[in-house]
């Protein structure tokens, strides 16, 4: 059963440190934590390293628009991070960030290594500059309309109307983002990495097998398309870290990214004692695995092993893509409230919740996952606590009370014991392969198996039947071993659950050998209830919470800046812009409470004529009633919305996010349906 102990070195993707976590996010962390958790109990040595993704021109601008520093910026986002990693239980063995030393030494030193290597060329190059702000603007920083469909206000780089691709000075009425100028074209010099110089590496490294199937025929398609050189220089301003000789000249956030991964290496060694040329000199046994999204499949599957190659270090084991997070069916959405970040979930959710509906549906493929509502409920109900808690209630109460804790001293049931050891290997198999979906379908077909022997023996008949005391002990010591198994094979994906039950079971962190073992002639503790049921109402709760234009919702913790330095001002908007929003004076003919939405309060709304419908999140700072008959300000022109509980014809304004929501109104003598300007 005992394999010989391996060494593994895990990563997943560095979150950018310009916003919070959300649950798309957490799809590749519970996947990776669960991957590490189970060798980790299988007794190997097995590292979990990460860090925030802190450079980069949109962590400068929000730092900008923040009014902090990008350092403070960074530093706050890296305690959230850590903050809401840890609540899922997503643990690492360290968090780091690749604006340390650590990382400007790796990177420099690849750097240096591929320029002596002839693998990086020097041009120079035309781009959009921003000759307000003087700075070159990256393709999402400008918008236009588009040149296919006209459509307007279109990213630099492809239409979300028609799909169409191009570059930005394609766009026609381009503007930049940052300051709203006319970008023009401006030359620089630029670095570039000389990616074709390892075509041949590449194919022969691919083809010994280090990414999925799917991912291999989208590699082919690159190595048609052909491998371009790759842009590794911005221009200043820039936030990240300047190039060794070359003044003004930064290395682009790409390329000192994935170095993060050795640098937070470096940085644990420090700390540990461990030797990093273990890890990632050419000749290491240590296995290396990254886990990522499939978007980002071209940096850590091309460029990545190149440029290790081109500095001399040695190339991943293996990188582990996965599918995008949708919600219902659709792409999480922050008007639907789907847009759910970690910390909204956890306001009102269990994480394990979460852990197991991803595992429930994640295998070794890149398709999208989804995450259905009901389905969630249904699966989290009916598998954890209809089948996998229960067996322990069933049980725990009649050896607690009956034989004062003490479980029997031999198994009624060894085949049946036997059936759920032997389990063992294809559930292991399981989690080996990334095929989460399939061992915990094996996991609940075992835990269908122990509730149907506890059906059959009935301890709770058996307890009113005078001589059967020693057989009653019997069936629930058997039901808890069997139990014992079922948390020991979930333990990767439920690590709370287990350490609960490791408390009620009063054993020592279970690992994976001891299932050979069962738990005989030993003391229990009191079993206390390990997992509640989810309701609809907690998960509607999390989506109105959601809800991006609720100003209820949007409530952060009051903090001593004042309400602009925690929503500061946002970027400039010309009169023509303002000019489209049509705001006008409204009376509240009729509020009321939702029901089924602790937030909201439907308005009818009198517009001097026109009547309207909507919804506000203000019902924590008003009662319905005292609204009735007030005027207030709403935007009369926003598309209506589709909501649960009707369509929602425009939005009342309130000041908020802090500490409570005040609706604006006129000064007396307003009329409904005035503009306001
Ligand atoms: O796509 C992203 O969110 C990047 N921050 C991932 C970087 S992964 C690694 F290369 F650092
Ligand atoms: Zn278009």
């Amino acid at each position: 059963m005992s394999q010989p102990t391996r060494r593994i070195f895990v990563t997943s993707a560095l979150p950018y440190a310009n916003g919070p976590i959300h649950i798309g996010h957490l799809v590749e962390y519970i996947q990776t934590d669960i991957w590490v958790r189970f060798q980790k109990l299988r007794g190997h040595e097995c590292h979990y390293l990460c860090a925030d993704d802190a450079h980069g021109t949109p962590i400068m601008l929000r730092a900008e628009q923040d009014g902090v520093s990008p350092e403070q910026l960074i530093k706050r986002v890296w305690q959230e991070h850590r903050a809401d990693f840890a609540e899922f239980l997503v643990e690492f063995d360290n968090y780091y960030s690749t604006h340390s030393p650590e990382n400007r030494h790796y990177a420099e030193l690849i750097y240096r290594r591929l320029d002596e290597g002839g693998h990086i060329s020097r041009r120079v190059i035309t781009q959009a500059y921003d000759p307000e702000k003087q700075m070159f603007l990256p393709d999402r920083f400008i918008k236009g309309e588009c040149p296919r469909c006209g459509a307007s206000d279109q990213y630099g780089d492809s239409c979300e109307v028609c799909g169409a691709t191009y570059s930005p000075t394609d766009l026609k009425n381009p503007r930049s983002v940052v300051s709203g100028a006319t970008p023009i074209l401006k030359e620089s010099l630029h670095f570039f990495f000389k990616l074709g110089d390892f075509e041949a590496m590449l194919k022969t490294w691919i083809a010994s097998g280090p990414v999925q199937a799917q991912m291999a025929n989208k590699l082919s398609e690159w190595f048609t398309a052909g491998l371009q050189e790759w842009d590794i220089s911005r221009d200043a301003p820039y936030w990240g870290f300047e190039i060794p000789d070359a003044p003004g000249k930064y290395f682009y956030v790409w390329l000192d990214a994935p170095i993060g991964y050795m640098a937070s290496l470096q940085n644990y060694c420090d700390r540990t004692g461990l030797n990093f040329n273990d890890f990632w000199n050419p000749d290491s046994d240590t296995e290396v695995y990254h886990f990522i999204g499939k978007d980002i499949a071209y940096f850590h599957i091309l460029f990545w092993p190149a440029m290790l190659t081109g500095a001399g270090f040695r190339k991943p084991t293996a990188v582990h893509c996965h599918g995008f997070l949708t919600v219902d069916g659709q792409k999480m959405s922050k008007s639907r409230g789907t847009f759910i970040k970690a910390r909204t979930y956890l306001n009102h959710l269990r994480p394990e919740y979460l852990r197991y509906y991803f595992a429930s549906k994640l295998s070794d493929g890149i398709d999208d996952l989804d995450l259905n509502f009901e389905d969630f409920l249904q699966r989290v109900n009916s598998d954890l606590v209809g089948k996998v808690v229960n067996i322990a209630s069933r049980c725990a109460s009649f050896i607690t009370r009956r034989f004062n804790g003490q479980l029997a001293d031999n198994l009624a049931e060894p085949v049946l014991y036997a059936e759920f050891v032997v389990a063992s290997d294809s559930i292991a198999q399981a989690y080996e392969q990334r095929e989460f979906g399939r061992a915990m379908r094996e996991i609940m077909a075992l835990a269908d198996r122990a509730n149907q022997y506890i059906d059959e023996k009935k301890p709770w008949a058996l307890a009113k039947q005078t001589g059967a005391v020693t057989e009653v002990q019997a069936v629930c010591s058997m039901g808890l071993n069997l139990f014992r198994l079922l948390a020991l094979y979930l333990k990767p994906v439920l690590p709370g659950v287990a350490a609960h039950v490791e408390q009620f079971l009063h054993i020592p962190p279970l690992c994976w050998d001891d299932l050979a073992t069962p738990l005989l002639d030993h003391a229990i503790a009191e079993f206390k209830p390990l997992m509640q049921r989810v309701e609809m109402a907690q998960i509607t709760a999390m989506v109105e919470d959601s809800m991006e234009s609720h100003p209820a919702t949007e409530a952060t913790p009051a903090k001593s800046g004042g309400p602009l330095a925690d929503d500061p001002i946002s970027p400039t908007i010309t009169i023509e812009d303002f000019a489209k929003v049509d705001l006008r004076i409204a009376r509240i003919v009729k509020a009321e409470a939702v029901a089924g939405a602790d937030k909201l309060v439907r308005l009818e709304l009198d517009l001097g004529g026109a009547t309207r419908q909507v919804f506000a999140g203000i019902k924590s700072a008003y009662a319905p009633e005292d609204l009735q008959g007030r005027l207030t300000v709403i935007v009369a022109n926003l598309a209506p919305r589709k909501m649960r509980f009707g369509v929602s014809e425009g939005m009342a304004l309130a000041a908020g996010g802090g500490g409570g929501i005040y609706l604006l109104g006129p000064d007396s003598g307003a009329e409904p349906g005035m503009r306001v300007k």
